[in-house]
């Protein structure tokens, strides 16, 4: 049997004196970057607009990092069209080379590695573990979709006496990649390659948070050399370009990630047919998620409260894998509350870029307000058994710190929407049988989790956990690419799995000739 030649790109270990030196250096020298302008990319030609989106920097408010020009919808018309017309020509490159490009890139990163992640720090508000895995598992998506590529690429035959059958793939068209900010260069990078290795061409729209990391990847498609016109780079409003690269009759495709309102608008705009039209649009919708942990009466509490506050308070939350709810065996249930109370408030608060940051800001003004909105509705419907302050803060980032909720109902709508915040519903289960039904309590079908040292629950929680990956006696988030092909299904998405053997199959048509000899 093959044997991938895959490997995922080790991350960066910050106890080493050598990586904090380098990291503080790239942040310095991203600063000398600041306020620099970055136009849309169409058909290799830059574009600056009049509207523009000035991009900040979420631990500091005041501190503007640079400005990206905003796309209008003709703008978008003129994008589909250039990634229209390079197609022909695109598609017919062989796969090994378009394999190439993707490795040309994703080598780049690695030797940008430590500037891409300061830009992710600044933008984003990505403590740097979290920045540099972002960067890592980028290259990974390069690299894991390159080797795909080729395998997918070897024609399958099925001969028989006097027929010869060859089953193969072909690109779809165009597709349009819709990115949410939470993962900047990762998921970005991955649709893209996914992409353009299977011989596609490409609108990128980036989230209006995240455009200077957007354009650090263009700069990045640019320079390995991929031809003009088969990516294009649109960062703009999602309202405003949204609908003109989703309606698109020469569009084929459209594969986003993000929330699920805006992902369900989207695969209803797309089923809508175009008399232009040539082909029925395939939508990939990536979704949000309320995922859970179970908490068994026999777990092992060291591991289960750190795989929590890993889970729900990294990142400040803000991860669709991310712990929103857990639930507890009530025998164990206050010891376990006690013991994650306390852990909680050991977690470091502050902005991104200081070294040993856990919880940073959450990415803007709005989302703090949401957040806000949801912790004032805790305290009507639950307990509120911890809030983390972030006074010293406020005045200068968007800061929330963690928030622990006890006696939390299943009706409770902190228990039931997604807060995409610190904010963890702590639930009670009167038997494993009861916690397994409150996990499966949501439309959403994303992460689930278990501690338990029992086989037996183990077993019945692989087997009746409802969601699209589950983690036994671990934290339910940082999947990686190969190893944890991710992804979900009920209300968290359509599509097959990011990082696994069937993601590209959805950037394909098969087709199957056959010839009588
Ligand atoms: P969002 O839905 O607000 O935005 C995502 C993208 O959609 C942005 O580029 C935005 O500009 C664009 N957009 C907005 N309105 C649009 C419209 N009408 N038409 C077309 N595009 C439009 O999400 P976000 O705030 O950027 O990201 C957070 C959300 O993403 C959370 O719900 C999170 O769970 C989800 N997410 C899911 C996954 C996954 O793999 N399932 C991964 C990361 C994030
Ligand atoms: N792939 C990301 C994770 O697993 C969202 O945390």
């Amino acid at each position: 049997e093959e044997t991938s030649r895959f490997q995922n790109e080790p991350l960066i270990d910050f106890s080493l004196e050598e990586s904090r030196t380098q990291m503080q250096e790239a942040l310095e020298s991203v600063a000398d970057q600041f306020g620099k302008e970055y136009p849309l990319l169409i058909n290799g030609r830059a574009i600056d607009t009049k509207a523009t989106i000035t991009s900040r920097n979420p631990s500091h408010r005041s501190e503007s990092l640079g400005v990206v020009s905003s796309a209008s919808a003709d703008d978008a018309i003129d994008a589909i069209d250039a990634a229209r017309r390079a197609f022909p020509g695109w598609s017919k490159t062989e796969p090994q080379y378009r394999s190439e490009y993707l490795e040309l890139i994703a080598a780049n990163m690695r030797r940008k590695r430590f500037e891409l992640a300061a830009w992710m720090v600044y933008e984003c508000g990505k403590p740097w573990e979290e920045a540099d895995a972002d960067v890592a598992e980028a290259i990974d998506f390069c690299m894991y979709y390159a080797d795909q590529m080729r395998k997918m690429s070897e024609p399958l035959h099925c001969d028989v006496p006097g027929e010869e059958n060859v089953y193969f793939y072909r690109p779809r068209g165009t597709v349009a990649v819709i990115a949410p900010w939470n993962f900047p260069l990762a998921i970005l990078t991955g649709m893209t390659a996914a992409a353009l290795v299977t011989g596609n061409t490409v609108v990128m729209k980036p989230a209006e948070q995240s455009s200077i990391v957007a354009a650090k990847l263009m700069d990045l498609i640019h320079e390995s050399g991929i031809p003009d016109g088969v990516v294009n780079f649109l960062p703009g409003i999602g309202e405003e370009v949204g609908p003109e690269l989703v309606g698109s009759p020469d569009v084929e495709m459209i594969t986003f990630t993000g929330s699920r309102d805006v992902g369900l608008s989207i695969n209803e705009t797309a089923s809508e047919t175009d008399i232009r039209q040539k082909m029925v649009k395939r939508v990939i919708a990536e979704m949000g998620g309320k995922n859970a942990i179970i908490v068994d009466d026999d777990a092992d509490l060291d591991e289960a409260v750190l795989g929590v506050i890993h889970s729900a308070f990294n990142y400040a939350g803000q991860k669709c894998s991310a712990c929103s709810r857990v639930i507890v065996l009530e025998s164990i249930h206050d010891t376990f509350v006690k013991r994650l109370v306390e852990a909680t408030k050991s977690l470091k608060i502050g902005p991104a870029e200081e070294p040993g940051t856990i919880v940073g800001p959450v990415i803007d003004e709005d989302a703090k307000q949401r957040i806000l909105e949801y912790i004032e509705i805790g305290k009507e419907e639950a307990t509120l058994a911890l809030a983390c302050e972030t006074t010293d803060l406020d005045e200068e980032g968007y800061y929330v710190g963690p928030h622990i909720f006890t006696d939390v109902d299943s009706s409770c709508q902190i228990a039931v929407e997604e807060i995409f915040g610190p904010v963890l519903a702590v639930m009670k289960a009167e038997d494993f049988e009861e916690a397994i039904s409150i996990a499966n309590d949501t439309p959403y079908a994303l992460t689930a989790g278990i501690f338990s040292r029992s086989p037996a629950h183990l077993q019945k929680a692989k087997m009746e956990l409802v969601a699209g990956n589950i983690y036994l006696n671990r934290n339910i988030t940082g999947a990686m690419v190969e190893r944890h092909p991710f992804g979900g299904f009920k209300m968290s998405g359509i599509g097959n799995k990011t990082g696994g053997p069937d993601y590209l199959l959805q950037f394909v048509v098969p087709v199957n000739v056959t010839e009588n000899t």
